[in-house]
């Protein structure tokens, strides 16, 4: 049967305009999804990387000027894959141009333009997803049905890392193409919104809202030359955050992240402790779901190592056989298969703008907290 062709303008083409390109082209072969997706136009800085990238992925054109895929009539979905401080701008104008709209995270720069976003996206109606991805790792998923169907009974500790060491010289810069996540006015936050956004998106779909938190961060190299201007300036990011939160089930949080962990590469890694049971998770180790049951024959009693490939686990079932694993760049093409399910019902998916607003609510209010040295009280979206 044809499908309806779905037309898809990106842009971004640098890592997650890759991992997105991926996730479209290996939908249709391995989930049921109910269009066609085609990849109309990429939009990048730069004209030669743009139609290289075109050729490559598949695109049919490519430009500099993000407009021109906006007001594109051709053009069903905006997928924003660029720094953080162009998502507001791009999305408002997709939304109130009638696109369904895939942002990457976190949703903005701070929670003015974050409002604001969710406000457009909602009078217009358009369908909208934002991409924390990690939500859709088969392991995660499988934890958040556990903790669903009451396994691990009243919760009572979240403990989430995400450590990382590429910014400890000195001579890294700040801005410019490959490093805008350094630059205050790209970014918006260090890692507080690149990557404890994450973590605290995957905690509130598990475990609830959060209520309060009480936070330090910290900038361990005070200045960076800009790569744009080519002077030395201060650097405005948190290179390191920890904090401290209630959740409103009455659960205690313990989050923390870093780029100055040396050794670290990526290591977003979450323990939940229930009264019945625990559950850990390594990204490292990311198709395995450790588990502990309290109710296992005392003997036999001990942290058993989940391996998440079964067909009756989440998402599995459309991949190979039992025994067998994915990987990274299958969560993009999760996302995007339940991205185009809920497209043809006109629905958004989760998380949708205004899940990821009270993302930017616990951002916001943990870098507050820092500032002041008190214990803030979270907004609610
Ligand atoms: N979901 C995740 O796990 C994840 C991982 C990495 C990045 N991200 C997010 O994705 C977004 C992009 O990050 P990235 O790592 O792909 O960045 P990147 O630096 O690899 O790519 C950025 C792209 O934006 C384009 N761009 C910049 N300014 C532009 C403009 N004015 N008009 C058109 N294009 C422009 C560049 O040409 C480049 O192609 C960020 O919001 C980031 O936080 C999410």
């Amino acid at each position: 049967m044809t499908k309806k062709k779905l037309n898809i303008g990106l842009i971004g083409y640098g890592f997650m305009g890759r991992t997105h390109s991926n996730a479209y082209h290996r939908v249709k072969n391995f989930f049921d999804v109910p269009y066609e997706p085609v990849l109309q136009v990429v939009c990048g800085l730069v004209e030669a990387e743009a139609k290289a990238f075109a050729e490559q992925w598949g695109y049919k054109s490519h430009t500099t000027d993000w407009h021109k895929v906006v007001e594109d009539e051709n053009i069903d979905v905006v997928e924003i894959c660029v720094p953080n401080n162009l998502h507001a701008e791009i999305a408002i104008a997709a939304a109130k141009a009638g696109k369904a709209i895939c942002c990457e995270k976190p949703l903005a720069l701070n929670v003015s333009e974050a409002e604001e976003m969710v406000k457009v996206v909602e009078e217009a109606g358009v369908p909208n997803l934002v991409s924390f991805n990690y939500r859709r790792v088969p392991a995660v998923t499988l934890a958040k049905q556990l903790i669903d169907e009451g396994r691990l009974g009243k919760i009572f500790h979240y403990r989430a890392n995400f450590l990382q060491d590429w910014t400890i010289s000195a001579k890294v810069p700040q801005g410019g193409m490959a490093t805008w996540r350094l630059d205050i006015k790209a970014a918006g936050s260090g890692v507080t919104g690149d990557l404890l956004a994450h973590c605290i998106d995957t905690a509130m779909w598990q475990n609830g809202p959060i209520t309060d938190v009480c936070a330090m961060t910290e900038t361990f190299i005070k200045e960076r030359m800009h790569a744009e201007t080519g002077k030395v300036e201060p650097v405005g990011i948190d290179d390191a955050c920890t904090f401290l939160c209630h959740f409103d089930n009455g659960s205690l949080g313990n989050f923390e992240s870093t780029r100055y962990a040396r050794g670290h590469k990526a290591l977003y890694t979450f323990e939940i402790n229930g009264e019945k049971a625990s559950i850990a998770w390594d990204l490292h180790d990311l198709h395995r779901l450790s588990y502990f049951d309290h109710s296992d024959e005392s003997i036999v009693r001990g942290w058993r190592s989940i391996h998440v490939t079964d067909s009756d686990m989440p998402y599995m079932d459309k991949w190979w056989v039992p025994g067998l694993q994915i990987g990274y760049e299958h969560t993009f093409v999760h996302q995007v298969a339940d991205f185009l399910q809920n497209l043809a019902e006109g629905k958004s998916t989760s998380p949708d703008f205004r899940e990821a607003l009270a993302t930017q609510y616990v951002c916001d209010a943990v870098l507050t907290s820092a500032k002041n040295k008190k214990w803030e009280t979270v907004k609610k979206a």
